[in-house]
């Protein structure tokens, strides 16, 4: 198989939260990010051919995904979403750049034939989205540079299946606590060290007030 190589960029606090609370709009704490580290994050997704959110972010936050604070192309938006279920008001659906849907074939009909009357919608496996056939179907329309910015159960399934090359985490300089908060990374997680992902560190650096880093997935290791 094919696929885009692919880079989490995530703003993470220091006990590693991405938002506030479960259900809240990590947006909030996202007002805390100055100038140079939102050019950090705008000049990465320009240099991408896609970009990538879990439908709960678009619920949630109703990003738009394009490139601002710098000037550059913006990347073609990916969403996965198995139930289709996508507000027909979201921001990614208004014109600034392409959208792909990328949803089941047990997605309401109506649903999806309203997403269509607006943006691409593809439907790549039956109960959950299928994330390989996904990077396969993405690769082939041309996308071979994928940006994933959350959330984190979108984060735990691409990384568990070992479609991730590169993560860049944006460290905010918050601790926020909470059991159920969202972290990183979600999911069931890896029980046992010898399946634990190992990560090589490749650069560090601050842009604003922010540190930057930068790292390498070893799957091999
Ligand atoms: N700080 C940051 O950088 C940052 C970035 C992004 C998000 N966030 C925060 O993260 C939170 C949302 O995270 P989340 O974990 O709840 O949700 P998420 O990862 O954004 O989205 C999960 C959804 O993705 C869809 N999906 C479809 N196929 C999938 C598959 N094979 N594997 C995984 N997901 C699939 C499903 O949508 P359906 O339910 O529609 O089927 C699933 O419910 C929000 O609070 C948001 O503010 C923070």
């Amino acid at each position: 198989m094919k696929r885009p190589y692919t880079v989490i960029v995530s703003e993470v606090t220091v006990d590693g939260k991405l938002t506030l609370a479960k259900g809240r709009s990590s947006k909030e704490i996202m007002q805390f990010m100055d100038e140079e580290a939102n050019r950090y994050l705008h000049e990465t997704r320009a240099k991408m051919d896609g970009i990538m959110v879990g439908a709960e972010t678009i619920r949630t936050d109703n990003p738009y995904l394009t490139v601002r604070y710098v000037s550059g192309k913006n990347p073609t938006r990916i969403i996965p979403t198995k139930s289709a279920d996508i507000p027909l008001t979201a921001n990614i659906l208004k014109k600034d750049a392409p959208t792909i849907i990328v949803t089941t074939t047990s997605a309401s009909v109506e649903k999806v034939n309203k997403l269509r009357e607006v943006v691409e919608v593809v439907q790549i496996g039956k109960d959950n989205v299928d994330l390989i056939g996904m990077m396969d179907f993405l690769y082939n329309r041309g996308i071979h540079k994928l940006m994933v910015e959350g959330g984190s159960t979108l984060n735990w399934n691409l990384l568990k299946l070992g479609l991730v090359d590169e993560i860049r985490i944006i460290h905010m300089p918050f601790i926020v606590g909470g059991e159920d908060t969202p972290t990183f990374v979600g999911g069931e997680g890896f029980k046992e060290l010898s399946e634990v992902l190992k990560l090589k560190l490749r650069a560090h650096f601050l842009r604003g007030s922010h540190l930057i880093t930068e790292w390498e997935v070893r799957y091999e290791d």
